[in-house]
């Protein structure tokens, strides 16, 4: 997986696996409407890690939620692989910030995972199940905690057996809402690198909301920058970084800063109250 799919060519493009077209999101609240967002069109090719920030409750997890299916749009629509969203879709999943209330405290490890099969396309054996769960657990890098309970896990490998329940079924689109805020900076630090290896191995487009600007550009073939309520893609970046990335070298690349500097500048004055179109837009 490169991030050549958000490079110019002449080549035809594929067909996008999502499509955002026009979304409209109003909530009624104490008898007002309040629009969060209106006329969003984004188009996310197979294989992307796009992440998308912007200020706080400017709409980010709204978003995510109506591309998965969890919150209907009140006008435009979200296609998946060509399909309209009526509803929580199969082949995509939706991981949570709040992974304490997403694991099961009573199943082990190995229980937890276990349990994503039941969203699993194909009815699988006994032993096709058990080997699906061993090579997930690897992948995450568990072996050793099969049967460990998670009150006996740090918030990192808790995040983990989160992340092996949801790869589990094989989802096409894996929806993260700011899945490392609660873990400390190292722990965070190396599940992003631990996201991206599982990322380049897999065949699964990955949506990640975050607050975190560093996060952002470290991870993602693509940033989508969305302005203040009611809210509109203000800036659609392609983050022209080289995979494989690494928390030291790419960190240290000069490009990577002045990534972070353009989308931090362009949040932060929003959130400040400076004019939306402050900061210059590159577009993918
Ligand atoms: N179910 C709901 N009912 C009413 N209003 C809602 C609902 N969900 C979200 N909102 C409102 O929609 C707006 C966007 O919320 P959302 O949670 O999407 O923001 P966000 O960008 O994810 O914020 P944060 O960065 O703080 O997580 C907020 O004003 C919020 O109060
Ligand atoms: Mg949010």
């Amino acid at each position: 997986m490169t991030i050549t799919q958000e490079v110019q060519t002449d080549a035809p493009r594929p067909a996008p696996i999502i499509e955002v077209r026009n979304a409209a999101k109003r909530f009624s609240v104490n008898g007002q409407s309040l629009t969060v967002f209106d006329g969003v069109s984004c188009a996310i090719p197979q294989g992307a890690f796009l992440s998308i920030v912007g200020p706080s409750g400017c709409g980010k997890s709204t978003l995510l939620k109506l591309i998965s299916g969890l919150e209907a749009p009140s006008g435009g629509e979200i296609l998946f692989n060509g399909a309209k969203v009526t509803g929580p879709a199969q082949g995509m999943i939706y991981v949570f910030q709040q992974y304490t209330k997403s694991i099961f405290p009573w199943r082990t490890v190995i229980q937890n995972i276990e349990f994503g099969l039941n969203s699993h396309k194909k009815k699988l054996s006994r032993s096709a199940r058990a080997d699906l769960c061993r090579h997930y657990v690897k992948l995450v890098g568990l072996e050793g905690y099969e049967n460990y309970f998670p009150y006996q896990l740090s918030g990192g490998m808790q995040q983990r057996v989160v992340i092996a329940r949801a790869l589990i079924c094989e989802p096409a689109v894996l929806l993260m809402d700011e899945p490392f805020s609660a873990v400390d900076a190292l722990t965070r630090a190396i599940l992003q690198e631990l996201l991206l290896k599982i990322w380049q191995t897999i065949p699964v487009t990955i949506l990640f909301v975050t607050h975190d600007v560093e996060e952002a550009v470290f991870l993602s073939s693509r940033i989508i920058s969305l302005s203040k309520s009611p809210a509109k893609i203000h800036e659609d970046v392609a983050i022209d970084l080289p995979y494989p990335r690494d928390q030291i070298a790419t960190r240290a690349d000069e490009r990577f800063h002045e990534l972070r500097q353009q989308l931090f500048a362009s949040i932060f004055l929003q959130e400040k109250g400076g004019a939306p179109g402050a900061s210059p837009s590159v577009k993918a």
